[in-house]
């Protein structure tokens, strides 16, 4: 193992899409920005300076952060943002872990242009489990915003009503030939027939669920969020805002140019960027004034395209990887998940968009809770989120009557090492949506799934306790369940939150608090004397 070290410069830059251009927030000036290159068992140090007028932080999406919370990133969560002209070292260990995540700016909606690829690879001298592509390239999904991104958000949350979407999805940065606009500057991806490819597919789009697919040719699916799979072919991935694929790409074809793209999956009829981002795959040889070969893409309400994607992974659970799922359950928590109404004086309607988990709007503290933990500092958060509704909950495919929500910055305490299962349930409230959660500090296994009210003696029996998938971002369908478990062995705050930024932006997040308080293995290590200060 080594020690890696980066220099993340946040930087304005003035970009070009779309026919006009703004400048952006970025990271070394880029956007995407740098991928880290790192392995198992590296110790990794990112010195990240603000040169912005803006605070800003940095998550490692992904990354376990075992006993070193101080290096999560989200802001008030586990640190106090960086203030202009400040700087941070984030510190941490990649243990156990191989495979592709993202690092992400983890404050406000700043994520739109900050962020990048951090790539794992196995220990030196250990092969992945699949044979070894010719090979590797990152491929990362998002979003591109004619308008600034904070006063997007910031005028919704003034105003109480829904925010704008993006005006275009991009692949590596660019919307592609899509639109009259950008017949330049679409990703290439250039390769060689008869070679094997792995794709390195990461989203990190604010606010959309994307299906991706390659014109021609099947993907096989080998690992998602930095844990192996077992292996499996699809012509249509589905990946949540905050999740990763590989895939590995056979360019069987000979010659040609074929169309890449990426397009969004929503189930419910509230608005969103339709737009498809295309990139191409180029076969060497190919003159290149030929003609893309065009794809079609599934329409964004696809949800049968989508969940059969979803019922394909599994864990590789082989015995050099195997799947340590929690047979027995120590803390069964039921959440609630989805979008309320709030009266509100001062709002356009009398009224605002909220969102909660059991019926809690997260409020945001203005000092880290992480500190408040290890400081023991009273007044910043309370340690009494419900474990379950407050109000029994019937999904019965209408709005239930409870719409109204509380607030609070309450949290969830978890004694460290006990087992936890929480089902997520979507309470369809306002429109069906699917809902990707993520969670920080954890990877998760994906028991169960469902529609409808999840049934705690029925729907147990057929969990898949045996090969679950691993993940740590999981979506909560529309109208229905999902059901993780996972072991509390990492001390810390760690947020759980929904991956759709306008949904965290509305509340729709909570942390949990894992520590006994009983020495060094069981409990954080003392803060860097750097962290910033709020
Ligand atoms: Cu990728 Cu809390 O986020």
């Amino acid at each position: 193992s080594s020690v890696r070290e980066f220099k993340f410069n946040v930087v304005m830059k003035t970009a070009n899409r779309l026919c006009s251009s703004k400048p952006i927030v970025t990271v070394n000036g880029r956007s995407p920005g740098p991928t880290l290159h790192v392995r198992e068992d590296d110790t990794v140090l990112v010195k990240v300076v603000n040169h912005v007028k803006y605070n800003v932080s940095i998550h490692w999406h992904g990354i376990r952060q075992l006993r070193t919370g101080w290096a999560d990133g989200p802001a008030y969560i586990t640190q106090c943002p960086i203030q202009p002209g400040q700087s941070y070292v984030y510190n941490f260990t990649i243990t156990g872990q191989r495979g592709t995540l993202l690092w992400h700016a983890h404050i406000l909606w700043l994520r739109a242009t900050v962020h990048g690829a951090i790539v794992i690879l196995p220990k030196r001298g250990v092969p992945y489990p699949f044979p070894a592509p010719h090979k590797e390239v990152v491929v990362i999904l998002g979003e591109w915003w004619k308008s600034d991104t904070e006063a997007v958000i910031n005028q919704a949350l003034k105003s109480g009503l829904a925010p704008n979407v993006s005006d275009a999805h991009t692949i590596n940065g660019h919307p592609g030939p899509v639109s009259s606009c950008s017949q330049q500057g679409g990703f290439t991806l250039p390769v060689d027939s008869g070679k094997t490819y792995m794709l390195r597919i990461i989203n990190a789009a604010l606010n959309e669920e994307l299906f991706f697919k390659i014109a021609g040719h099947q993907m096989k699916v080998v690992e998602v969020d930095a844990v192996y799979t077992k292996p499996f072919k699809t012509t249509t991935i589905l990946i949540a805002p905050g999740q990763t694929t590989n895939v590995l790409v056979k360019a069987y074809r000979g010659t040609g140019k074929y169309l890449v793209a990426a397009s969004p999956f929503m189930d419910s009829p509230i608005a969103i960027d339709n737009m498809t981002a295309t990139a191409t795959l180029h076969y060497s040889g190919t003159l290149s004034n030929s003609a893309t070969t065009l794809t079609s893409t599934p329409p964004k309400n696809a949800t049968p395209v989508a969940s059969s994607f979803i019922d394909s992974l599994r864990s590789l659970n082989s015995n050099k990887y195997p799947a340590k799922v929690p047979l027995k359950v120590d803390h069964s928590l039921l959440f609630t998940v989805g979008l309320g109404i709030n009266p509100c004086s001062t709002c356009v309607n009398g009224s605002r968009v909220v969102a909660d988990i059991n019926n809690v709007s997260f409020v945001m503290p203005t000092t880290a809770l992480l500190q408040a933990h290890f400081f023991k500092l009273s007044g910043v958060f309370t340690s009494d989120f419900p474990g379950n509704p407050p109000v029994a909950f019937n999904y019965t495919g209408t709005p239930p009557t409870n719409l109204g929500t509380m607030t609070g910055t309450r949290l969830y305490r978890l004694p460290y090492n006990s087992t936890v299962q929480v089902v997520l349930q979507d309470t369809g409230i306002i429109a069906p949506e699917n809902h990707p959660i993520h969670l920080h500090g954890f990877n998760f296994f994906a028991v169960g799934r469902g529609l409808g009210n999840f049934n705690s003696k029925k729907d147990t029996k057929k969990f898949n306790l045996v090969d679950p998938v691993e993940r740590n971002t999981i979506g909560v369908p529309s109208g229905g369940w999902t059901a993780i478990r996972f072991r509390a062995d990492n001390p810390g705050v760690w947020f759980l939150h929904c991956h759709l930024e306008v949904h965290t932006s509305w509340g729709l997040k909570m942390a949990f608090v894992v520590d006994n308080g009983k020495g060094p293995s069981e409990s954080l290590l003392p803060p860097p004397s750097d962290l910033p200060k709020c």
